[in-house]
């Protein structure tokens, strides 16, 4: 038998012709029609225009038309745009490293010239004419000297005409022009001093004059924002911060008005997305999504925009100080005013913005932070203030009634505060909130307590208050003070579905910080051999199903600790209700123990424990004020 060796079989590797090279290559860089978009706005962001105007047709699909009055190109360079890593933007490995400009990567003319027709249309004003270039298929087919305003246009045509599979693949104009007014209120959000418009089928979408980083805002997201966005703004010598947020009220159902620009860039990260939900953490519902428009600028060494093609992600050099700058940056904005919501006339949201940005350190918080691992990596001028959830309570003279077993709680908690006040100008304006030792309170509708101040009234949803309270002491609970557990007499058995014995043996242990005593019991079954003192007998079963009835409500939210979900499930569960007749006692309990809460002017869950009607507002509505 012979073994046969072919050595006669031809070579099979070829180059690709640099046309279908460049539209495998454009597949990266243009997927649809606002990526086109968005590659063309930048590169007129990058000439300096003052002027951009957007004009499509069919969502795109038959044309995007970009027309700027930035610096145009000469004859040659208005060819090499065309080419493939053509860019001006960088010349060296370490101009990488230093990237100031929108794009840099020379591609994405050269991937747009090989999927759609191309016009362009530039002059430099330096020059007296202008340049005509027609391309298709990679090619120029056109070119001649054109008289022309300075600046730039490009048009491209019918976006892939030549790459059917890929024309296929376009979702409905509906969806394709949502894509591109995405991509066209990134860029526009960022550059609040250059004109933008945008226009479909002869239909003007957005017109948005040069102005304000709050006037492009509102511009875009509506007027119905105007004082309702808080200035956030601080800066270090690492990075800076600066843009807007939504005051907690303006939280939504739906996650949508987010945005974060990092050196202009837009960028996702769920990472710092993370850190503004922190933020607002107890101030708005769980399941909504506050408003924010924030610039993260630092030095462009400390990043690396290489990562995806499509540019919106980032690698910071160190993401741990950005989150927790970010987290700092936003609470301290928003402790910037004061979130009980008072009838109250005369806080001017704008003096307030002003105040945020020069805000004093007291020496006591100064010390404090000094102390911190972050304030050590800031710099020693202009560090960021953290702020503590206790800094948003105005009360500060609170004089605890009676002596319950809490007081103590409560003298602490007032030293705590003191210094809170001085480092916040705009409420020391008026007297702080104090009650009378001896104030006498009413219950009203069985559901409000009235309380007398030095300066009007309180009202005080009980519900509301007393789930604040519970919040606070069941998590302090976790921190050594474990809640007293009352053992049952006769404990009493509890069988569950298999996937709720499972979720409740997740929380056995937590629930045992809570005064809970629950072992298992074989198959899917649990004793309660003990509950919290708080309890009444005879209803631990209720409390359990309850509370894994609450819980699984929470399960999809991924921003709150399983703890977390759990502690604002129990105190949600326990507080008395309203409707409820209180006593003289319990009323001031309550009181008593509201007051000495961290934050006690909402629940978690963001709801208002308590109204306050000033003497101002008295005056005003009796024609006095
Ligand atoms: N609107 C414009 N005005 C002036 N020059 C432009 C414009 N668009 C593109 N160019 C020039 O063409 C080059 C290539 O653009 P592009 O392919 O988007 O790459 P990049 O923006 O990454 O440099 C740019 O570097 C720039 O010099
Ligand atoms: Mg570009």
């Amino acid at each position: 038998m012979q073994v046969q060796i072919n050595t006669e079989l031809p070579d099979i590797i070829q180059l690709l012709p640099d046309n279908i090279a460049n539209q495998i290559a454009a597949g990266e860089v243009i997927q649809r029609p606002s990526s086109a978009v968005k590659e063309l706005l930048e590169n007129a962001v990058d000439a300096g225009a003052t002027e951009i105007k957007l004009i499509v047709q069919d969502a795109g699909k038959s044309l995007i038309q970009v027309t700027d009055d930035g610096k145009g190109m000469s004859e040659t360079d208005a060819r090499m745009a065309f080419e493939r890593h053509a860019t001006s933007k960088i010349r060296h490995i370490e101009d990488l490293f230093r990237i100031r400009t929108m794009g840099f990567r020379g591609e994405a003319l050269a991937s747009i010239a090989a999927v759609a027709q191309v016009i362009l249309k530039t002059r430099r004003a330096e020059d007296e004419t202008g340049t005509y270039i027609e391309i298709e298929n990679s090619q120029v087919i056109a070119q001649e000297p054109i008289a022309a305003r300075p600046g730039t246009s490009i048009a491209m045509k019918n976006l892939f005409f030549n790459v059917p599979a890929r024309r296929n693949f376009l979702k409905s104009h509906a969806a394709e022009m949502r894509h591109i007014i995405d991509e066209f209120i990134r860029v526009a959000l960022s550059f609040p001093d250059i004109l933008f418009s945008l226009s479909n089928n002869g239909q003007e979408v957005f017109h948005l004059e040069r102005g304000s980083l709050k006037q492009r805002i509102i511009q875009i997201l509506g007027t119905h924002h105007n004082a309702k966005l808080v200035s956030v703004q601080e800066n270090t010598d690492y990075l800076n911060i600066y843009g807007f947020a939504g005051k907690p009220e303006t939280a939504k159902k739906t996650r949508g008005d987010q945005y974060f620009f990092v050196n202009n860039r837009f960028i996702r990260s769920a990472y710092l997305n993370h850190a503004v939900m922190s933020a607002f953490q107890q101030m708005i519902p769980a399941d909504s999504f506050p408003l924010y428009v924030l610039f993260i600028d630092l030095d462009p060494s400390q990043l690396d925009i290489n990562v995806h093609p499509t540019k919106q992600e980032i690698k910071f050099e160190d993401e741990k100080i950005v989150y927790a700058f970010v987290l700092a940056a936003v609470k301290h904005a928003l402790a910037q005013f004061s979130i009980t919501p008072t009838l109250d006339f005369d806080l001017d949201p704008e003096i307030q913005q002003l105040d945020a940005i020069s805000k004093p350190l007291t020496d006591e918080r100064k010390a404090e932070l000094a102390s911190s691992s972050l304030y050590k990596t800031f710099t020693q001028k202009n560090q960021a203030h953290l702020i503590d959830p206790a800094q948003h309570s105005e009360l500060k003279h609170w004089n605890a009634m009676g002596s319950g077993p809490r007081g103590e709680a409560t003298e602490q908690a007032m030293g705590n505060r003191q210094w809170t006040m001085s480092d916040q100008p705009v409420i020391t304006q008026h007297s702080p909130l104090s009650i009378q030792e001896d104030a006498t309170l009413a219950q009203l509708l069985n559901t409000y307590i009235i309380a007398p101040t030095n300066r009007g009234l309180i009202l005080i949803q009980q519900q509301c208050a007393h789930e604040r309270i519970l919040y606070e002491r069941y998590a302090s609970a976790g921190e050594g003070k474990k809640i007293a557990t009352q053992r049952s007499l006769f404990p009493v058995t509890l069988e569950l579905s298999a996937p709720d014995a499972a979720l409740l043996q997740d929380l056995l242990e937590d629930l045992n910080d809570l005064g809970y005593l629950v072992e298992p019991f074989g198959k899917d079954s649990f004793v309660i051999q003990g509950t919290p003192a708080d309890i009444m007998a005879g209803n631990e079963k209720a409390a359990i199903e309850n509370l894994l009835e609450q819980f699984k409500h929470f399960s999809s939210d991924k921003i709150f600790s399983r703890r977390e979900k759990l502690i604002r499930s129990l105190s949600w569960q326990h507080a008395v209700k309203s409707g409820r007749p209180l006593n003289e006692r319990e009323m001031k309990n309550l009181v008593t123990e509201l007051f000495a809460c961290a934050q006690p002017n909402m629940t978690a869950g963001g709801l208002p424990t308590y109204m306050e009607l000033k003497k101002e507002y008295l005056e005003k509505m009796f024609g006095r004020g």
